[in-house]
């Protein structure tokens, strides 16, 4: 099984279940055409996101690691009307892309993006009493998982569902030597998870268009 079969299963799966969706097809060309590398989501990744969003019933979202907007243009899809996500973006060019991109599908009046380092931002949300968030997804920088998540816990209440993206990595979350930082913040996403008498998670094991990684998933008790 290679990743070419892995990638024409994800086109079956789109092509069989998904609605035609050029707007959301534009967002990807747009990206691919200005720049920020191509590590949004997938289509069934950002679907599964979106009806996580609709399954919890979640009214405020919160995104750490915008990117183009991909993943967060699915998620502000599943909000109900006076529904928010607030997305979190360090670079001010993936920051402009997203925000056309947002213009693009409609979305921009559900969507707060805050440019600048998450950790900065998550301060000011925390300062703000933005909490708590419904579902939290966290897809940034991977050493700043265990920040992160700790921010999602205080920005929380019971009942809360994080999603922490890239925690499988081609297998490399069992190299314990700290060559990798990503592959480091991937296990410590999963001591945090694993230790947080709090959280109660499973990690699942994807392979698809993007290779073979996968996501962890938790509830706040
Ligand atoms: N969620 C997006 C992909 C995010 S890629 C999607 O699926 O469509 C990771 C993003 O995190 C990149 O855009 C990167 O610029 C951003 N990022 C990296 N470090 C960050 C930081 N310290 N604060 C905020 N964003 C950061
Ligand atoms: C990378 C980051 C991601 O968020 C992702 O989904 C895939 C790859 C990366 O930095 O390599
Ligand atoms: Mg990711």
């Amino acid at each position: 099984m290679s990743r070419k079969t892995w990638a024409a299963v994800d086109d079956y799966i789109v092509d069989s279940l998904f609605a035609a969706d050029p707007a959301l097809d534009a967002v990807l060309a747009a990206n691919t055409e200005q720049g920020p590398p191509a590590i949004d989501v997938s289509p069934a990744q950002g679907k599964m996101l979106s009806l996580l969003a609709r399954i919890q019933g979640a009214k405020k979202i919160l995104e750490i690691g915008t990117l183009g907007g991909y993943s967060t243009i699915w998620m502000a899809r599943a909000l109900p009307a006076g529904g928010k996500i607030v997305t979190l973006e360090l670079d001010p060019h993936h920051a402009k892309v997203a925000r056309s991109n947002f213009e693009r599908a409609g979305v921009s009046a559900r969507v707060d993006l805050r440019l600048g380092p998450a950790l900065q931002s998550l301060v000011a949300l925390g300062a703000e009493n933005a909490g708590p968030f419904d579902l939290v997804f966290i897809d940034a920088d991977k050493p700043n998982n265990p920040n992160y998540l700790s921010w999602a816990m205080r920005l929380s209440r019971p009942g809360t569902v994080i999603v922490c993206d890239n925690v499988i990595r081609d297998g490399a979350v069992l190299e314990e030597d700290g060559h990798d930082a990503n592959v480091e913040g991937a296990r410590a996403a999963f001591s945090f998870i694993g230790s947080d008498k709090r959280l109660d998670g499973t990690a699942i094991q994807t392979v698809g268009a993007k290779g073979y990684d996968g996501f962890a998933i938790a509830i706040v008790n």
